[in-house]
């Protein structure tokens, strides 16, 4: 008997806090502040790499548009952050919602509020479609196209775009996989997927819009 009290208080006490399971505990931009001032803060408190910095609506205009859960997809998924690295998360989906929702919650005012989220789904998604894309061209595609070395078209560069760009996008993917010029078949890299080269051209032509910023490179 006393051996079966023992055992249920253990589970209790062990399964417990699992069992209130972390989507059930509401997001807390308070615990999110102290969480942010253990890490985060070291980035996006100065803006270094264009980090959005709390409190600065500027920084957040484009963002607070998206909504929190794509913020969360794209800090999970996107090149800037250490979880999108292969490098297994340190913090779980409530600390890092929480974060998150502190952060839009320093430049949540009665102006701001009505921004929150009201994107179209499919601005989201293409917000989503380029954070992986821009994290797979920096691994891959880089080297050639940051620079425009080789005669490769250069990020940001419409010049160097003429004439290629207006081939649509499945023609530039085209030329990816069977490479042309300097640049090997598949941009050298054969592990990737069409879909995968797809998202990185994506991103590249991307970069033509007006109000482009080069991401800096000591922040990747
Ligand atoms: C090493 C520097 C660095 C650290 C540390 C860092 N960030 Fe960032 N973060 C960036 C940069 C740079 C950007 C700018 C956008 C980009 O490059 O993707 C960014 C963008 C973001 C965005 C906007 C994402 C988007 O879709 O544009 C959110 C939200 C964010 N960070 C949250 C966090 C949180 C939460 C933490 C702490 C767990 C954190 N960041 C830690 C560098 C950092
Ligand atoms: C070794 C350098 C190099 C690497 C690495 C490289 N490229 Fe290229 N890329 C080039 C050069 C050079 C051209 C121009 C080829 C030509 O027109 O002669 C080019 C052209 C392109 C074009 C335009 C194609 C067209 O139809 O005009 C796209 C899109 C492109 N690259 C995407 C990528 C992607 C995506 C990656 C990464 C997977 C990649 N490249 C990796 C050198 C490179």
């Amino acid at each position: 008997m006393k051996k079966m009290i023992v055992s249920v208080l253990f589970s209790t006490l062990c399964f417990a806090p699992w069992m209130a399971g972390a989507g059930d505990k509401p997001i807390d931009p308070a615990a999110g502040k102290n969480l942010y001032g253990t890490y985060c803060f070291m980035c996006h408190d100065r803006g270094l790499g264009h980090a959005p910095r709390p409190g600065e609506k500027g920084d957040w205009a484009k963002l607070l548009p998206l909504g929190e859960d794509t913020l969360f997809t794209s800090v999970i998924d996107g090149p800037s952050h250490m979880y999108s690295k292969g490098i297994s998360p340190i913090w779980s989906e409530w600390e890092l919602k929480s974060m998150i929702s502190y952060l839009t919650s320093t430049v949540t005012d009665a102006e701001t509020q009505q921004q929150i989220g009201a994107a179209s789904a499919a601005d989201k998604e293409r917000h989503l479609r380029l954070v992986h894309g821009r994290k797979l061209y920096g691994q891959a595609c880089f080297k050639c196209h940051d620079y425009g070395d080789l005669g490769a078209p250069k990020l940001g560069s419409p010049e160097s775009w003429a004439g290629r760009k207006d081939k649509g996008i499945d023609a530039l993917v085209k030329t990816v996989i069977d490479g042309k010029g300097h640049m090997y078949a598949h941009g050298g890299s054969n592990s990737l997927s069409e879909q995968e080269f797809k998202l990185m051209t994506e991103y590249m032509l991307s970069t033509l819009e007006k109000g482009w910023v080069a991401p800096q490179k000591d922040c990747k």
